[in-house]
């Protein structure tokens, strides 16, 4: 019978067989799939593996720490870390089309990657063994949805990592594919994984730059970032994050308007809190939360986030609003 422990034993034997004493390379990108299949794979397999992570500077406060120092803490996985953080910043540069995003985000992560891949096959090659392995966080739901082919059309592209090219072309080890969601988190604190990786909300894969309504800059990330930080502790403070499906905080950088603080005028931007209950992100309704949490948190962003001087809440279900903004 089902239980986190035998999960454990069972992927763990499954992992082994399948990978023999081969090499194996995993990408991280902060969220849960990737990092409870990649501990997974060190658990069987140890320093067969070697995980990836591609700093796009597009996550939020503290999640590339959390990859780069508490997830290696816990696991002591064997982590090769790519600052591409300038790179996509370049790539960005003065594009405000969401869909325009997404595909340079999505094209420069795969470059960005496969040169990563590059540089573990050949150090580990060069070490005396051949990485023929890719790990993937595929989930359950994924499997039977790609099986699915609805026809719908495609609203937003969403980016995942595949297509790398041939010379390239690694077996998938895919240790998450008979679970679901609740299992994975399950596995992963059994696992003992940070905290916030574990119960992480759904995080869209191209981060914070489709949370900028208006162009990506470093200033606008850095603004967006400090506004999500206090959103996410006062929610988390309230026992709010399980029963909020997801939360985006979304900067509108191209609107201001006008404000007073102190004796002085303000013109700066507002930042729109998007507070959503759902099952599965297809529909989705905005969450009624409690007025002293969104008091505490608006009085908060712009006590402590000088550039914004508006806090606005999104009472759009979906749909017909889309639970991004972009
Ligand atoms: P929407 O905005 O379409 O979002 O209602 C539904 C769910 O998908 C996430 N999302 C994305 N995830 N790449 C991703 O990996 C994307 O480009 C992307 N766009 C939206 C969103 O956060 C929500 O959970």
């Amino acid at each position: 019978d089902w239980t986190t422990g035998n999960v454990i034993e069972e992927q763990v034997a499954r992992i082994r067989a399948q990978i023999g004493d081969g090499k194996v390379i995993c990408a991280l990108s902060g969220g849960v799939d990737s990092a409870v299949a990649g501990a997974l794979v060190q658990r069987a397999v140890g320093d067969q593996l070697t995980c990836v992570f591609v700093d796009h500077g597009l996550l939020r406060a503290g999640e590339a720490e959390q990859v780069e120092k508490d997830f290696v803490a816990a696991t002591g996985v064997k982590l090769h870390v790519v600052d591409a953080v300038q790179r996509f910043a370049d790539a960005l540069d003065g594009v405000s089309d969401p869909e325009q995003k997404r595909k340079i985000i999505g094209r420069e992560f795969i470059r960005v990657f496969e040169q990563a891949a590059r540089d573990v096959v050949a150090a580990e090659g060069a070490a005396g063994g051949e990485v023929r392995f890719l790990v993937q966080g595929t989930l359950y739901p994924d499997v039977v949805e790609s099986g699915g082919g609805t026809g719908a059309a495609t609203i937003k592209s969403h980016h995942n990592v595949g297509g790398l090219p041939d010379d390239l072309a690694f077996e998938l080890v895919e240790p998450l594919r008979a679970l679901f969601k609740d299992e994975v988190r399950a596995v992963g604190v059994q696992l003992g994984l940070p905290e916030a990786m574990v119960h992480r909300q759904p995080f869209p894969g191209p981060g914070l730059a489709i949370r900028i309504v208006g162009a990506v800059t470093p200033q606008r990330l850095e603004i967006l970032r400090a506004a999500d930080a206090i959103a996410r502790a006062e929610l988390t403070a309230a026992g709010l994050d399980r029963e909020i499906w997801q939360c985006p905080v979304v900067l509108l950088a191209d609107v201001r308007s006008v404000g007073v603080q102190g004796d002085g005028r303000t013109y700066g931007h507002p930042v729109v809190l998007r507070p959503v209950s759902s099952e599965d992100a297809m529909t989705a309704d905005w969450t009624r939360l409690p007025y002293d949490v969104l008091a505490r948190i608006s009085t908060r962003i712009t006590n402590e986030v000088p550039e914004v001087n508006r806090v606005v809440l999104d009472v759009t279900s979906k749909p017909p609003g889309t639970i991004e903004w972009e």
